[in-house]
């Protein structure tokens, strides 16, 4: 597959740094578990931010794969603005593949803000925020399993242990199965908080995944 380049250029120090071991942790992940991506990937990335990890998703979840929907959420206007900037489609006669990309402005918490009858192989969450506000992460999990296809997975990551401990037991409690639970042993510690650190966790879950 071609690699998507984002047409703005990451503006923070360490983002791309990130991103590629982000990359790497999910690649594994998903090599421990022998997943392997369907024919035409359906991709949900919720609470998206400017979408840093676009590309690396769309390489890892749908790599050699000739048609692609990816749909990136997320409430903020400015954040998805830049996400549109930044991913637009590649040059359709270089495209090997026929990708979807779009972003809409939307409250994960809310079904409207899911597309009718769509359902996905993936719905990813990077730095999930359940403690902050348990009962709205509350709908937008409860959503992300709604919109998961059987066998789809459900993937976060977290930036604190406890914060993503938390996540995984409301899934848990919610009779949703945790297939992997991995720490980040690369990730970038932060300093505005102890104990926080880019990607710390990847959590997956499935409703009927199999190898
Ligand atoms: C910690 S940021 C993560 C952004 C991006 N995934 C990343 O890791 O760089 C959390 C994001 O969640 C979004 N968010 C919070 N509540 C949301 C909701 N109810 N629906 C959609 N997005 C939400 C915020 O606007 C923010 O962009």
């Amino acid at each position: 597959m071609a690699v998507i380049h984002s047409s703005i250029p990451f503006s923070f120090p360490g983002i791309a740094e990130d991103i590629d071991r982000l990359k790497r942790l999910l690649a594994h992940s998903l090599s421990l578990m022998k997943w392997a991506a369907p024919v035409e990937p359906q991709l949900l990335n919720i609470a998206c931010g400017r979408a840093d990890e676009t590309g690396i998703l769309l390489e890892t979840l749908a790599a050699h794969r000739p048609r692609c929907h990816y749909l990136g959420l997320d409430l903020r206007q400015p954040e998805i603005q830049e996400a549109r900037r930044r991913w637009t489609r590649p040059n359709s006669s270089a495209a090997k593949q026929d990708l979807q990309i779009e972003f809409r402005i939307a409250d994960a918490a809310s079904a409207s803000a899911f597309p009718e009858g769509e359902v996905f192989d993936c719905v990813f969450i990077r730095h999930q925020n359940y403690w902050d506000a348990p009962a709205v992460w509350d709908l937008i999990f409860h959503h992300a399993r709604m919109r998961l296809k059987p066998q789809g997975l459900m993937i976060f990551t977290s930036y604190f242990d406890r914060e993503h401990e938390l996540a995984i037991a409301a899934q848990r409690s919610r009779g949703f199965p945790l297939l992997l639970d991995i720490p980040h042993a690369q990730s970038r510690a932060l300093t505005d908080a102890p104990g926080k650190s880019v990607d710390r966790r990847l959590a997956i879950f499935s409703h009927e995944f199999r190898s």
